[in-house]
């Protein structure tokens, strides 16, 4: 396809303008081409949904097990628990390590609802806190600015009893700070690696990075499936034996009983048998959207400032975010999201409107100010498409020339 390239007047004409032009980018690249990731092994896909299909068997079979197994293989975790979706994921995390209504439990503000939202089904309270400017993600010292800002409030009395650590947009949190002041404060860890299948810190894989850990296949996510699913890690027989009696009703085989009220949260045996397809060709994939992040890194970082990564940790860049820097950040933002758009590329913002002054929150009491790295970064970030199935290294080169 190709299109005419209007010319931006905010640019030097010999800028990239000319070059845009020979061989302009295509009109309204999706962001992230699930349909042309699956088309790259469809005959697989298809092959596997006849199987169940033919099976007869499509809940607490054979291709759940399977997917579990290779799960445990892939990040290296004694148990994976396959579920309905991310949400539940950590849900079942947080009361599998005995959260409570009324416990507190620390969510970093910059991030999906999901995290502090599986908090409050729960019956328990987030206690929100702010990330570091660098990694956008927790810190030992934003942990401990939201535990005093906790204790001078009256309205956040909750027990803080855990850590969701989110690894947003796939990036590893700095866990040995973290379990550091966990270890302080008798905190449990739960990392939210619903972003950051594949990531890596220290050598050991998301999924084993907390004392439990959720992960998401929703279908854009790094490893997607074709509708919902997510999956819980542990390394805790007890802990993963509770998932899964939380998960299907209380009921314990053994014993033939509910031994308590629990909940359905399981994973049907077709998606399981889709992501075990994809988990094949995920390692190809995670090459492709390094090697896009590299190109951005490389070309963007003179000019903004770019999410760093804890030493020793590679992201599994499920997005990847650009930091405005200066005055006026949020005008020069949409400035350069225009930019992109005259392009046909289009360029996001994922939770730039603060979390917790959100509506849903608002009971918690959180003022404007409570968080100020993040408020600020929500007037500078941006995503670009970092989706290998959605831009060519080609086409990012052209959007890094059109940023800069
Ligand atoms: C950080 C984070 N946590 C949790 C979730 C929830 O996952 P799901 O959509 O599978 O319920 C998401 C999904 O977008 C997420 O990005």
């Amino acid at each position: 396809v190709s299109i005419e390239v209007v010319p931006d007047p905010e640019r030097p004409r010999d800028d990239c303008g000319e070059q845009l032009k020979e061989t302009p980018l295509p009109p309204r690249q999706p962001f992230c081409d699930i349909a042309a990731r699956h088309k790259a092994y469809l005959a697989e896909l298809r092959e596997a949904a006849a199987q169940v299909l033919s099976s007869g068997n499509y809940v607490s079979g054979g291709r759940v097990k399977e997917l579990e197994t290779e799960l445990c293989g892939f990040t290296g975790a004694q148990h994976a628990f396959a579920c309905a979706n991310g949400t539940v994921a950590l849900e079942l995390s947080l009361r599998a390590l005995g959260i409570v209504p009324g416990d507190g439990v620390i969510v970093p503000a910059y991030t999906f609802i999901a995290s502090a939202g599986a908090v409050s089904n729960v019956g328990a309270v987030p206690i929100f806190a702010d990330v570091d400017r660098r990694t956008l993600n927790l810190s030992a010292a934003t942990i401990e600015q939201a535990l005093g800002l906790a204790r001078q409030r009256p309205t956040h009395q909750a027990k803080p009893r855990a850590i969701i650590a989110v690894n947003i947009f796939g990036s590893p949190c700095e866990y040995n700070e973290l379990r550091e002041v966990a270890g302080k404060h008798k905190l449990k860890i739960i990392e939210d690696g619903a972003q950051s299948f594949g990531a890596t810190y220290r050598g050991a894989r998301s999924g084993t990075l907390g004392d439990v850990s959720a992960c998401s296949f929703f279908p854009a996510k790094p490893l997607g499936g074709l509708a919902d699913g997510g999956a819980v890690f542990c390394a805790d027989g007890d802990v993963a034996r509770q998932v899964r009696l939380l998960a299907n009703h209380g009921y314990d085989p053994q014993e033939a009983e509910h031994t308590f009220v629990g909940t359905n949260a399981r994973l049907g045996e077709l998606q399981a048998a889709l992501l075990s397809v994809a988990l094949r060709h995920f390692p190809a994939q995670a090459e492709r959207r390094e090697e896009i992040a590299r190109m951005y890194r490389s070309g963007l970082q003179e000019h903004f400032d770019l999410q760093d990564q804890p030493q020793g940790s590679t992201s599994a860049h499920a997005q990847f975010a650009v930091v405005v820097r200066g005055d006026n950040p949020e005008q020069k933002r949409q400035e350069l999201i225009n930019r992109l758009a005259r392009l046909g590329i289009e360029g996001r913002q994922y939770y730039t409107k603060p979390l917790h002054l959100q509506r849903a929150f608002s009971t918690l009491g959180y003022q404007r100010g409570d968080l100020p790295i993040y408020e600020d970064l929500c007037r500078r970030v941006f995503n670009v498409p970092n989706d290998p199935f959605s831009v060519t290294p080609d086409q990012v080169a052209r959007i890094i020339a059109a940023l800069v």
